[in-house]
């Protein structure tokens, strides 16, 4: 008989944590949902093999907490998704500077922190799994205004491609995600713009570009169910690859930044705005 698996997820309040979460419930997995604001979740908490957990990625007490009660409901962890995630966008002048340290804290140091926190856990059970959604943002740019959004993506990547020289002798694998903009997500509800009441000088751009995401409907967005997919084959290692481009737009991008030099991709991006 198989040992039944589970997966931790961070961010399951909306959007793909939470779509994963239910897909590998209903498919015989137990899942450690987790989310900032537990109190305020009563769907998730209707499945048997969901248990739901209190976590902020940026806030180390709480991942030390949350790992160990996971690992206390669930005995052993054989994969964790870091899924949370947020984007800054606007012009990097007119940007907080509370705002900067948070776009890292949340979509890079948030996964340092998970990682970290289940290292010692994978060691002791002589392997697992760390599934890292990033976006097609973390392996080109593609938009102005988005320089911090990329960078934190970016970092990700490093971090992830960087470790996976180091935790493969311990048979921990490290996958990353590289999605687009999907359907049934709050990521452009959740969106922090840098903005300032007396500089114009980005005015053109921020509203092109608020109008272009504005402007995009269900036929220019993937379908989340492709990247949940994506995310079970890789937990279930029916396949192991280490970047998954996943959609339409990071498919066509992906593609084009491959074929141009460096300077033509981001002309070509630029003639867009
Ligand atoms: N949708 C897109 O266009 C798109 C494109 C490429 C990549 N992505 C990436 O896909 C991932 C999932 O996003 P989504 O599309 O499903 O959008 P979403 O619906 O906004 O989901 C993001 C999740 O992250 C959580 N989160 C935010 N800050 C957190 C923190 N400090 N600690 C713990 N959880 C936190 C949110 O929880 P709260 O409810 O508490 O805020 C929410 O559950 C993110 O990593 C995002 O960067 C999204």
């Amino acid at each position: 008989m198989n040992e039944q698996k589970t997966i931790f997820i961070t961010g399951t309040s909306s959007g793909l944590g939470k779509l994963t979460a239910k897909y590998f419930a209903e498919n015989g997995w137990n899942v450690a949902a987790t989310m900032r604001t537990p109190e305020k979740e009563t769907e998730l908490t209707a499945y048997e093999n969901i248990r739901v957990f209190r976590l902020d990625v940026t806030n180390p007490d709480q991942v030390k907490t949350a790992t160990e009660q996971a690992i206390r409901a669930f005995g052993k962890i054989d994969v964790v998704l870091n899924n949370a995630g947020m984007g800054t966008y606007g012009a990097l002048e007119l940007a907080k500077e509370e705002d900067i340290d948070w776009q890292f804290a949340v979509n890079t140091r948030g996964p340092i922190n998970v990682i970290r926190a289940f290292l010692p856990h994978f060691r002791a059970n002589g392997g697992g799994m760390f599934i890292n959604v990033s976006s097609f943002m973390g392996v080109t740019t593609a938009v102005p205004l988005g320089s911090l959004y990329n960078m934190s993506k970016f970092a990700l990547e490093g971090l992830i491609e960087g470790l996976y020289y180091e935790l493969k002798p311990l048979n921990i694998e490290l996958r990353l995600i590289e999605q687009g903009g999907s359907k049934g997500n709050n990521f452009q509800e959740s969106i922090v713009w840098n903005t300032h009441p007396e500089i114009t000088a980005y005015d053109g751009l921020t509203e092109k570009l608020r109008s272009i995401m504005a402007g995009a409907d269900d036929s220019q967005l993937d379908d989340p169910m492709e990247i949940v997919n994506v995310i079970h084959s890789l937990a279930t290692r029916e396949t192991n690859q280490f970047r998954n481009v996943i959609g339409s737009t990071g498919n066509q991008l992906m593609q084009l930044r491959h074929s141009l030099p460096i300077e033509e991709y981001m002309d070509t991006m630029r003639s867009y705005f």
